[in-house]
């Protein structure tokens, strides 16, 4: 029997992922979002000016996200685990100097990598499922001083390291994943709670942290 592997079981998710919306309620043809509701929340200004940025996304996905910050002059490059998301995000988005994509555990790729960033981001992304004792000093090694981490999930507090074979979720409150940042090594660390559109539903957690400024 085929062992499913978290890449082969993150595949299985992506046949099922429906594609963007072509455009969004303010008619913009791309467009960041943190949460997990269209035309919700906070967009890209909270990372400040991405123009000329060095970007980092952990578990990019189908690469939308990613290929705004892209729009606004970023130069950016997806890791996700599932094979087919990058050719999908390519497909898409397209290319070059601005925009690449790379199949890879994130673990992997930030162990093997000798790149710096200015930022990296991570939407339902890579540090919602990766052991953040591991994750979070490799990240904190491949950002440049200044540099500034951000990453959302849902807000689920009280799950931390919950398994659903083979994947397990890091559903850490926000006071916990700032313990865990400044531990690894970050200068600042905060979170907030971006509330869901309806109260039936989980908010999103947002966290960002920055490095020292060397
Ligand atoms: C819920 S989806 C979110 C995708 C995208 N960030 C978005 O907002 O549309 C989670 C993504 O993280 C990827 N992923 C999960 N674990 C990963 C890991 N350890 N390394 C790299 N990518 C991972 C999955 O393949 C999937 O594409």
């Amino acid at each position: 029997m085929r062992e499913i592997t978290p890449a082969l079981a993150w595949e299985q998710f992506a046949t099922r992922a429906t594609p963007r919306r072509a455009t969004n309620a303010a008619g913009a043809t791309t467009w960041l979002n943190w949460t997990q509701y269209p035309d919700h929340g906070p967009d890209e200004t909270i990372l400040g000016d991405v123009s000329g940025k060095r970007v980092l996304e952990l578990g990019s996905g189908s690469g939308s996200n990613l290929a705004h910050l892209a729009t606004l002059g970023a130069r950016c490059t997806g890791v996700d685990i599932a094979p087919s998301r990058g050719a999908v995000a390519e497909q898409r988005w397209g290319r070059g100097a601005g925009l690449q994509f790379v199949t890879q555990d994130a673990v992997d790729y930030l162990r093997a990598s000798e790149d710096h960033f200015d930022v990296v981001i991570s939407i339902f992304g890579a540090t919602w499922f990766t052991d953040p004792a591991v994750l979070l000093p490799l990240v904190h090694q491949r950002l440049a001083p200044g540099g500034r981490l951000v990453f959302s999930h849902n807000d689920q507090p009280g799950n931390a390291g919950e398994r659903e074979r083979p994947i397990r979720k890091w559903n850490l409150a926000g006071q916990r994943w700032v313990d865990s940042l400044l531990a690894a090594g970050f200068a600042t660390a905060t979170f907030e709670i971006v509330p869901p559109p309806n109260a039936d539903l989980p908010g999103t957690l947002l966290v960002s942290a920055t490095m020292p400024s060397g």
